[in-house]
């Protein structure tokens, strides 16, 4: 999934190659890239919908603040793309609406 992006990458040492999964199409990543730039380089925006008004979202402030990079990570909903690394093999989703709990939420807030 190499696609056109608004965003250029600045001119810096070179990093190993990262492939992952961003909605079922393969994307070369940077190691040390947190998902949110790799969504952002990619140009998989918008990355959500909110959940009442289906608006779109993409990744803002890439601090953990804003919570608008909330994307699904090798199953798990709601992670903050920001604050997490890319990882080889990585499956990312982009989030529509509002989630669907599971079983294991449930007992992971109990
Ligand atoms: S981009 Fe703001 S919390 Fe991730």
């Amino acid at each position: 999934m190499q696609t056109d992006s608004p965003f250029n990458r600045l001119a810096t040492t070179p990093a190993e190659a990262v492939t992952l999964e961003i909605d079922g199409q393969p994307f070369i990543a940077r190691e040390g890239d947190s998902v949110a730039a790799a969504l952002l380089a990619a140009g998989a925006v918008p990355s959500r919908t909110t959940p009442v008004s289906a608006s779109p979202r993409a990744p803002y402030c890439m601090m953990g603040v804003c919570f608008e990079c909330l994307v699904e990570v090798d199953g798990l909903a709601n992670v903050q793309g920001c604050m997490v690394q890319v990882i080889e093999g990585m499956k990312v989703r982009c989030q529509s609406g509002a989630r669907e709990l599971t079983e294991g939420d449930f007992h992971e807030a109990v």
